[in-house]
């Protein structure tokens, strides 16, 4: 997998109390939850996986020893993978909480990948997430954005979801749309297209989660610990190296295709845009120093490309008073901004 470094992290704005209003604009999806065992089996770190008496409530640990893990017990076919999440507190610099799904098991050399990825912080300082997909091995085209919250995700659970169809994929943080990407055919296997099994995990990546590497995982805050609950798995299970999944899936499918994640209303729409707007900070789709050309699938938004630089990070910051300051003096002047940082790949 490649990652991004990135030197600088300054604070977006925060509009918590325009949020709590603008995105409650939907009820929650019409799910029905189910208990680990239901579903999921656990991955790695046993001992740091701990589950409540009634099984339907996982924590994952990272301590000194080992982080820990659990996957869908199966693959499936197209669907709709969510949880709530809780993500550790304090002081969580280096520390990665990922809800993913992959198929890097069984098709080592050209597996697909859809990913939330939390990044911890220093104490006092917010979680920030980055999105990011894969198709058929396309582990040298990175495509993620990183975003930070309008709540902070250490202090109650909040909903995080990814709808994979075949048509588009969908990340949501609560019912607000946040990214869709649409199937397009010039993306050719970028786009996911086989089974994928439901990971969460919880890790050390002191090398590149926060500030590019400066701050790594204390061990005096240990452990750090997630929690997860009122999970939903929705889809076609199937064995992954089975021929003819659509049609063994198209009665799944159409039942996925309809239901009330998988249609973006009018407000979803404006709601994915606000959030773009002041909660987006770094776009693949707007790194001109990584992609001359941006990737076929991008939607280059006129308002949402003006606010960054080259390096498809935001320019000064994200302050919004700035924004519309640079681009009326843009608009006078058609001067150009310095990149004011860095990114490499590692
Ligand atoms: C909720 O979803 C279930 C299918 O899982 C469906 O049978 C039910 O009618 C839905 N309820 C509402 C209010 O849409
Ligand atoms: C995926 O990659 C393999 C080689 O690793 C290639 O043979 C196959 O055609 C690719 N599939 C798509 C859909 O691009």
């Amino acid at each position: 997998m490649d990652r991004l470094y990135f030197y600088s992290s300054k604070t977006l704005p925060s509009f918590s109390l325009l949020f709590f209003f603008l995105f409650r604009f939907s009820a929650a999806f019409n799910l029905s939850t189910i208990s680990f065992d239901e579903g999921y089996s656990p991955l790695f770190g046993d001992g740091n996986l701990v589950q409540s008496p009634d099984g339907r409530n996982v924590r994952l640990l990272l301590n000194v020893y080992t982080g820990s893990g659990f996957i869908s017990s199966s693959m499936y076919h197209h669907g709709f993978f969510s949880a709530r999440i809780k993500l550790p507190s304090d002081h969580t610099a280096g520390v990665v909480v990922a809800f993913y799904t992959s198929n890097g098991d069984v098709f080592e050399k050209n597996h697909d990948e859809l990913d939330f990825e939390f990044l911890g912080n220093v104490e006092g300082k917010p979680w920030r997430f980055q999105t990011n997909l894969y198709g058929n091995g396309s582990t040298n085209r990175g495509r993620e954005e990183r975003y930070s919250l309008w709540f902070d995700p250490s202090k109650e659970f909040h909903r995080y979801s990814i709808l994979w169809t075949a048509k588009n994929i969908v990340f949501y943080v609560d019912e607000v749309p946040i990214r869709e990407v649409i199937r397009n055919e010039e993306m050719g296997g970028d786009y996911p297209s086989k089974p994928m099994s439901l990971y969460a995990t919880i890790w050390d990546a002191s090398s590149w989660a926060t500030n590019g590497g400066k701050n790594g995982v204390d061990y005096k805050y240990a452990p750090f610990t997630s929690e997860f609950k009122d999970f939903a798995l929705e889809g076609c299970p199937v064995d992954p190296i089975q021929e003819s999944l659509d049609t063994v899936c198209s009665e799944s499918n159409a039942f996925l295709e309809s239901r009330d994640y998988a249609v973006i209303t009018p407000e979803g729409r404006a709601a994915m845009r606000k959030f773009r707007q002041h909660y987006m900070y770094y776009s693949y789709c707007y790194d001109r120093l990584r992609y001359a050309v941006p990737p076929p699938e991008c939607v280059l938004v006129s308002s949402e490309q003006e606010r960054f630089q080259e390096t498809g990070r935001l320019k000064f910051g994200g302050s919004v008073r700035k924004q519309a300051r640079l681009s009326r003096i843009r608009r006078k002047r058609r001067s150009r901004v310095p990149s004011g940082s860095t990114q490499a790949e590692m």
